[in-house]
């Protein structure tokens, strides 16, 4: 339980450093042609949304396939 909670938690504060490096990327192109590391630094908070994000998706079915095999292998 609080390993997820920790996950969620990640989740939550990676997602506002991804939306400042969406916004500096605004404002470096507002300044004319942007630096190709500005371009680039949504990339890896992105990735890690996308994994702790899938993760997430997938616990209340996991919970779900797990209890149902708990049940089933006491039959
Ligand atoms: C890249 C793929 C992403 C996936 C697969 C994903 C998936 C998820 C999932 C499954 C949840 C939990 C929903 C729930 O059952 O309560 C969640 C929560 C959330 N996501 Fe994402 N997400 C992604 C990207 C993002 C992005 C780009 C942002 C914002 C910039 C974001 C911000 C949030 C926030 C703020 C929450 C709520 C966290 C909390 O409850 O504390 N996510 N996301």
């Amino acid at each position: 339980m609080k390993w997820n909670n920790w996950i969620r938690q990640f989740h939550r504060w990676v997602s506002i450093a991804f939306t400042a490096t969406v916004i500096a990327n605004f404002v470096a192109m507002g300044m004319g042609e942007p630096p190709s590391w500005v371009v680039y630094a949504p990339l890896l908070p992105l990735f890690l949304l996308l994994f702790t994000g899938l993760y997430m998706f997938v616990l209340p079915y996991a919970t779900k396939w797990r209890s149902a095999r708990s049940v089933s292998g006491k039959a």
